[in-house]
């Protein structure tokens, strides 16, 4: 794979059905064009994911989400005028555009414009050369399935250079939000989320008026138990109980909490924002540093900190 930063350059490949990385405020995506059945495909075959596992298209435009969606409830056109450009995901009603391919063969599309702006003129630029304005990229988190998101240029190499040849990562410098956007099903009379990510229910429940839906009838393969794994083994802790022998163990924990003897700081985070958008990085430097075993204390909260103790979860999942 190649670094670049010149966008002209990646919207010619993803135009030619070719697969690039693009950056987002959450995480790097591996896109291709959502209409081509080839791209999408070797998006799938790089990722190692299972095809009925359905993709999230990215779009620049509420013209393009009319066009890949056949309805969309009030209070989803709420979220979309409160969050976009920004990281929520919709998961609408399907319009004839989003084919069996995109969608895991769900009457579903998971659609979002993201915040990156390097990325909504990435898309643009391609649906020019296409002369087609409501163009789309499927895009999954750029990683190995079941393995760490990406949030840097550089990390989208380490994760998949083995797996592609010269395909383009388009750089936009660190990812500022660090984990995937929250992902709500709008095709049910209620939102409900399916993935929690930086906008929590509370601001759901304040945008629309309307209570969270705690079922959905939405399938979304992607959120398993065991996800976001490092090959390094992962256990949350609580801050008052770090166990005694830790030695050359990481530590991932608010940066008011110390760092006791022996322990590897992975990132010590002022803030809950900055704890997520350092989380990623922190667990890929484990594996990096070749550790056995990381510690992670997870924030408190119901916002971001509910996203963080979701990826820490998971991350951890299997491990005893
Ligand atoms: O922040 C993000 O959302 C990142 C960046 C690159 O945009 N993308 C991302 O994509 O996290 P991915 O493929 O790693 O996760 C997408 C999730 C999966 O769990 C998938 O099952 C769910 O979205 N999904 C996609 N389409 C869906 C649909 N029609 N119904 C329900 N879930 C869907
Ligand atoms: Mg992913």
């Amino acid at each position: 794979m190649r670094i670049t930063t010149d966008p002209d350059e990646v919207a010619r490949d993803l135009a030619d059905a070719r697969v690039v990385a693009i950056p987002t405020e959450t995480v790097y995506g591996l896109a291709a064009l959502a209409g081509s059945p080839s791209a999408v495909a070797r998006v799938y075959a790089a990722k190692g994911r299972p095809a009925d596992h359905p993709l999230i298209v990215h779009l620049a435009s509420t013209a393009a989400v009319d066009a890949w969606t056949s309805s969309m409830p009030p209070y989803a056109q709420s979220l979309a005028a409160a969050f976009w450009p920004g990281p929520l995901t919709l998961v609408l009603r399907r319009s004839e555009r989003a084919k069996d391919f995109v969608t895991g063969t769900q009457d579903t599309v998971a659609v979002r414009i993201p915040g990156n702006a390097l990325t909504r003129e990435v898309i643009r630029r391609v649906g020019e050369i296409l002369g087609d304005p409501g163009v789309g990229l499927a895009a999954p988190s750029a990683n190995r399935f079941g393995k760490v998101s990406p949030t840097r240029a550089q990390d989208v190499v380490t994760e998949l250079g083995e797996f592609l040849d010269d395909e383009l990562v388009l750089d936009g410098g660190p990812c500022t939000v660090g984990v995937e956007s929250t992902i709500v099903d709008c095709s049910g009379e209620r939102p409900v989320i399916l993935r929690p990510g930086q906008i929590g229910c509370e601001d759901i429940e304040a945008c629309t008026g309307l209570t969270c839906g705690e079922r959905s009838e939405v399938r979304a393969p992607g959120t398993l138990a065991a996800h976001y794994s490092p090959t390094a083994r992962v256990h949350l802790i609580a801050a008052d109980s770090v166990p005694g022998d830790t030695a050359g163990a990481g530590l991932i924990a608010l940066a008011s909490i110390p760092t006791p003897a022996g322990m590897v700081r992975l990132t010590a985070p002022d803030t809950s924002a900055h704890y997520a958008a350092s989380l990623y990085r922190a667990l890929r430097e484990a594996d990096a540093l070749n550790l056995n075993t990381v510690f992670a204390i997870p924030p408190k909260g119901d916002g971001i900190e509910a996203a963080i103790r979701d990826r820490l979860e998971r991350a951890a999942h299997g491990t005893t």
